[in-house]
């Protein structure tokens, strides 16, 4: 693979990588503000982290190579989509919703893709919501639009993705079918566990709502009360 670039092309491919870099900025503030919002309003966040990172040129170069398309900054620009990944971990599966339709209503975001492997999950057990997004990053002498890769994700099925990934990377991406269906049966339980999860939440909620109700009406009683 020709990837023994000349000095000043590497400076040019930092440069390029220095916006995604600014993208991810942009988004991590965004996801931290909607956080801290829902947190204030439903004493609840949302996020339970964060991670992200800048794809490296090399890995970037060998997945153009992989496409069939010439290395050019102009096409990983145009055909790679996510030299800006942000991933964000989540404690529930309504989270991964709520956080999903509060950044497509962002108006200034751009949701160019979304793949939801939660309703439809890949064959291997593999669960996130992907969306590709673009947003507008302003530079001194110009405004750039730049695409970031979202993946939303549990605790549970981030758990899984990690392991999945390790191994799948260990056997050179021939995994063992025994290996494979045992993978498949640990993320069928993830998703069980995320359903309880998920119903144990929705309980204490509810609690929690009727006994803020029935606060405020002794507030109302009490206020109401001949003096
Ligand atoms: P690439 O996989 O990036 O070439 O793009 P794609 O068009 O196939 O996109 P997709 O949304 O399917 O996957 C994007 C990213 O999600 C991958 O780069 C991984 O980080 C993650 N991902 C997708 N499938 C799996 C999977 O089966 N296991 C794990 N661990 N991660 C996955
Ligand atoms: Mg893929």
């Amino acid at each position: 693979m020709h990837t023994n670039i000349a000095a000043n092309e590497v400076e040019e491919w930092t440069n390029m990588l220095l916006i995604y870099k600014f993208a991810i900025e942009e988004v991590n503030t965004k996801l931290k503000i909607l956080n801290e919002e829902f947190q204030y309003i439903h004493k609840h966040n949302p996020i339970e982290h964060l991670k992200d990172r800048v794809k490296k040129p090399k890995s970037i170069m060998k997945k153009l190579q992989r496409k069939g398309i010439d290395i050019t900054i102009d096409n990983a620009r145009k055909h790679i989509h996510d030299i800006a990944g942000i991933r964000v971990i989540c404690s529930f599966t309504s989270d991964i919703y709520t956080l999903f339709e509060m950044i497509k209503k962002q108006s200034d975001i751009k949701v160019i893709e979304v793949k939801d492997y939660i309703k439809s999950p890949k064959p291997n057990g593999y669960k996130s919501l992907h969306m590709i997004i673009e947003i507008p990053v302003f530079l001194s002498r110009k405004k750039e639009y730049v695409k970031v890769e979202i993946q939303i994700r549990t605790v549970a099925m981030d758990f899984w993705a990690s392991l999945e990934h390790k191994i799948y990377y260990k056997y050179d991406k021939s995994v063992p079918d025994n290996l494979m269906s045992e993978l498949k049966q640990v993320a069928d339980s993830i998703s069980q566990l995320d359903r309880k999860m998920e119903n144990i939440h929705k309980t204490v909620n509810r609690y929690k709502e009727s006994e803020d109700i029935k606060d405020d009406t002794q507030k109302l009683f009490v206020f109401s009360m001949p003096i």
